[in-house]
């Protein structure tokens, strides 16, 4: 499931904890790089863990829009 085809802001990706979607971006955002870093942020994935696919898709799609936008470090070679 593409979740950015998904649509909503306010759209609830975990029902046992009411995490919205925005929620989570916003803690992939903010650094989260995986799954215990979205529990330990936003709750996610902590009940039936029946929305931890969806939390990952949501991870994987942050991650991979934060390393477009990371600056490239220049290191000129000493030979
Ligand atoms: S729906 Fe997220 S833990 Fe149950």
């Amino acid at each position: 499931m593409r979740v950015s085809n998904l649509g909503s802001e306010a759209m609830y990706v975990c029902i046992c904890n009411a995490i919205t979607e925005s929620q989570v971006r916003q803690a992939v955002e903010a650094g989260a790089e995986d799954l215990w870093d979205l529990q330990a942020a936003t709750g996610i994935a902590t009940g039936c863990g029946s929305c931890k696919e969806t939390a990952a898709d949501i991870l994987r799609e942050g991650r991979s829009r934060r390393r477009k936008f990371e600056p490239q470090i220049y290191v000129p070679s000493l030979a």
